[in-house]
């Protein structure tokens, strides 16, 4: 049987969250324990410089989403765990794959529409407006980091199976138009994980300032939770689990008992109040364990460094053999005789 070879990155802009945790993280760590897997996790950095133009941010960020991989249970002995920027080989890959993707492919790809839409929305004349190249071709920079390491699993939250799917079209043409190289990655998706929404409505991310962060004090913690959106329904009047994300975000962190046990108390007339009561303890269960080595480990980020080189080290060694076979198919080789 061949090894699984499981991939996932998290953007370096901001502090990692409650999606993150349940959209790639945890499912990552789990994926890599699995017997007879191979893992590749990473801190996609150059990712980062497409959504955040402060570097001051993406460096503080780096720090805390390597701290958070490595607080979460991340095995560095069975893991190459290391920093995007840190394996130029993907940026040589990046502009192979670039070569060789279809525009069009491009212009489908929901961050650009999605930006597109905006421009549209707000009455510009052009619809490219302020549109910079980095988003426009980030799915050809993500199917670089899957194809270097020919990745067959990749856990990622709900929005980014389109872009795991791009990857999987562009290999698929290298492989036809050059030499059967890449491995078709799959995206898993985890099925008791929705995409979680933030405090403002939209979908929790590190770019909207609208998040739960996953290493609070439960007091912290428990007045954040307080601020999740719900409708003005009072104590014993029966409610859906649509109503308000609490119940997502407590899906995410229970087990499917517990969820339905928590969808009929909804039903049954729980108060928001508790509900919420429920979920930071729902969370904390889960996070609190991890908490002191996060923090232990952002106070000392020379440690988190000595790993990431020793990772940048293997993975470079696993990108080098395989980008040596890509020159060569596309003709990129020394002159010899
Ligand atoms: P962000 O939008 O917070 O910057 P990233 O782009 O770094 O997130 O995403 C890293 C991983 O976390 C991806 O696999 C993504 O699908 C997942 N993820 C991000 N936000 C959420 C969310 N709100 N719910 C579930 N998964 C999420
Ligand atoms: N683009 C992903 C996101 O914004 C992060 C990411 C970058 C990633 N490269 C990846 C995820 C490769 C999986 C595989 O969520």
């Amino acid at each position: 049987m061949s090894t699984k070879r499981v991939l996932t990155g998290v953007t370096t802009t901001g502090i990692p969250h409650l999606g993150n945790y349940v959209g790639a993280i945890r499912p990552a760590i789990r994926a890599a324990a699995e017997g007879g897997a191979e893992s590749f996790l990473f801190l996609a950095d150059y990712h980062g410089l497409i959504k955040c133009h402060e570097p001051e941010r993406i460096h503080e960020s780096t720090r805390a989403v390597a701290a958070t991989w490595l607080a979460c249970g991340l095995d560095t002995e069975r893991t190459t765990f290391y920093r995007q920027s840190d394996i130029p080989e993907i940026l040589e890959l990046n502009w192979i794959l670039t070569c060789i993707t279809a525009k069009g492919l491009m212009n489908r790809a929901h961050a650009y529409k999605a930006a597109v839409q905006d421009n549209l929305d707000n009455g510009q004349e052009d619809a490219d407006h302020g549109i910079e190249m980095g988003l426009y071709s980030y799915p050809v920079l993500m199917s670089a980091d899957i194809l270097m390491f020919n990745a067959d699993t990749v856990p990622v939250g709900r929005d980014q199976i389109q872009h795991v799917e791009m990857a999987r079209d562009i290999a698929a043409r290298f492989n036809h138009r050059f030499k059967e190289l890449f491995v078709l990655p799959e995206a898993r998706i985890d099925e008791q994980v929705e995409l979680l929404v933030g405090l403002d409505g939209r979908k929790m991310s590190k770019s909207y300032g609208n998040t739960i962060p996953l290493f609070q004090t439960p007091k912290e913690r428990q007045k954040m939770v307080n601020k999740i959106v719900t409708n003005l329904k009072a104590p014993g009047e029966p409610k859906g689990t649509d109503e308000s994300p609490v119940f997502d975000i407590y899906k995410a962190f229970a087990t499917p008992a517990e969820t339905a046990a928590f969808a009929q108390a909804l039903a049954d007339g729980l108060a928001w109040g508790e509900a919420k009561k429920m979920l930071a303890a729902k969370i904390g269960a889960e996070l609190d364990g991890y908490t002191e080595s996060y923090h232990e480990l952002t106070a000392h980020p020379q440690r988190i460094e000595d790993i990431l080189q020793a990772g940048a080290q293997r993975a470079r060694k696993r990108a080098r053999e395989l980008l040596d076979q890509v020159r060569d198919a596309v003709g990129i080789r020394p002159l010899k005789g």
